[in-house]
């Protein structure tokens, strides 16, 4: 079966992550990571949601407002509240199903203290529309209103030419298997203003914990784990174990808890080592699975032209498709029919944040409903670098029906 998605670690990820290593691999990865992505200072954090709660609090933001779509992965929001702030829910567009301006700028009050611009699916938002938003906004509240570009989804998108995560008081990245690219788990902070870098790491060693214990070479057994999981051989039989059986639950419902507002247990602890040197790894392949995944993208829009109640993905100008988005009219009968063709497709985003119940009191009657549409329509065509052209070619026959 093809896989959803697959890590791009190869031999030299595994090399590194055997290798003996130190606390001075992780500032070997925050620099690498900022040079990379053209930023001053880089801060490293276990999970990209405790770099985002921990820059919150950092700033000392309390019962503040922090607005971000509704349309996003959870962990956003649950950053927000275990920071002691409030969720403000946007809708999303249906064009590049990132957050509405117009609805962010109707958002703003008295009581904004950030907004979590992201970047969904690798599609880069309109910047200056949404600086001239925030600008606007500060003077007329005058107070400072943070802006976070949330880059998990879109590490080195450009809009018009700008790297998004530059824009920004801060860009978070998420580094899970599931990302563009990974160090097993793992978040980064980028900044430009050192001062603001400081005064972030600071907290960070003051709050979380040295990771230590069998927790390295736990990592080194799922990273071990990923190389034959991913494959499109055993694939089926994994795939098999997470939908059908309970096998897997502590790894994948663990870690995503949609339901309850917590973090994994170990977010208060350090990056390991052994994550920064195989992020370290990943990083000097970045051009690499971002080309490989602009042509699959490519490939697909081409391909995939005129399927009877398909929208396709927006064609977006430096994009880095961390997603194939695509709406479908019966999301369950589609995954149903790829998974019969042996392809299996994601889901995400499976949710709109405003309408689990454990957001519910911070909704408040807002009916946001594109978010909701695209939490019901959407599926993502498998388009991660190490897809073969056969099996590109069978993900398209499988859509055309022709499998
Ligand atoms: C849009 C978005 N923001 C932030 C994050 C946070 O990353 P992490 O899973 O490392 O906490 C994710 C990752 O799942 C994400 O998809």
């Amino acid at each position: 079966m093809i896989p959803r998605l697959r890590p791009a670690f190869g031999l030299g990820e595994l090399t590194a992550a055997i290798r003996p290593g130190s606390p001075a691999d992780v500032e070997a990865f925050e620099r690498d990571f900022a040079a990379r992505f053209e930023a001053a200072e880089g801060v490293a954090f276990p999970y990209g949601r405790a770099a985002l709660a921990a820059f919150l609090q950092a700033v000392g933001l309390k019962d503040a407002e922090v607005i971000a779509p509704s349309y996003t992965c959870v962990v956003v929001q649950h950053a927000t509240v275990l920071s002691g702030n409030v969720p403000r829910f946007v809708d999303n567009t249906l064009t590049d199903y990132n957050m509405d301006l117009d609805q962010v700028a109707a958002a703003i009050s008295e009581r904004t203290g950030a907004i979590v611009a992201t970047h969904l699916f690798g599609f880069p938002l309109d910047l200056d529309r949404l600086h001239a938003i925030v600008r606007d906004a500060e003077q007329r509240f005058g107070r400072k209103i943070w802006v976070i570009q949330d880059c998990a989804h879109s590490f080195g998108a450009r809009w018009q030419g700008r790297l998004v995560c530059r824009e920004g008081d801060t860009a978070l990245f998420g580094l899970n298997i599931s990302k563009v690219l990974s160090s097993i788990f793992g978040g980064m902070l980028t900044f430009n203003d050192a001062a603001l870098a400081a005064t972030v790491r600071a907290w960070r060693d003051a709050h979380l914990t040295p990771a230590g214990g069998l927790k390295p070479a736990l990592r080194l057994a799922y990273l071990a784990a990923t190389y034959p999981a991913f494959h499109s051989l055993p694939y089926g039989f994994v795939h098999w174990l997470q939908y059908k059986t309970s096998v897997l639950d502590r790894l994948t419902k663990a870690y995503h808890l949609d339901e309850a507002i917590r973090f994994p247990p170990d977010a208060g602890e350090r990056m390991l080592p052994i994550e920064a040197r195989v992020g370290r790894v990943q990083l000097a392949k970045y051009d690499a699975l971002v080309a490989a995944r602009r042509a699959n993208a490519a490939h697909y829009t081409e391909a995939l032209q005129g399927i009877p109640g398909w929208v396709l993905p927006p064609l977006v100008e430096g994009a880095t498709w961390s997603h194939y988005p695509v709406r479908v009219p019966d999301r369950d009968a589609a995954v149903r029919h790829f998974a019969g063709h042996g392809v299996h497709v994601g889901e995400v985003v499976e949710y709109s944040v405003a309408h689990l119940p454990s957001y519910a009191q911070w909704a408040a009657g807002q009916e946001l409903p594109n978010a909701l549409l695209c939490s019901r329509h959407m599926i993502n065509l498998p388009v991660h670098p190490q897809l073969t052209e056969a099996e590109r070619a069978r993900v398209v026959a499988a859509a055309r029906g022709r499998a």
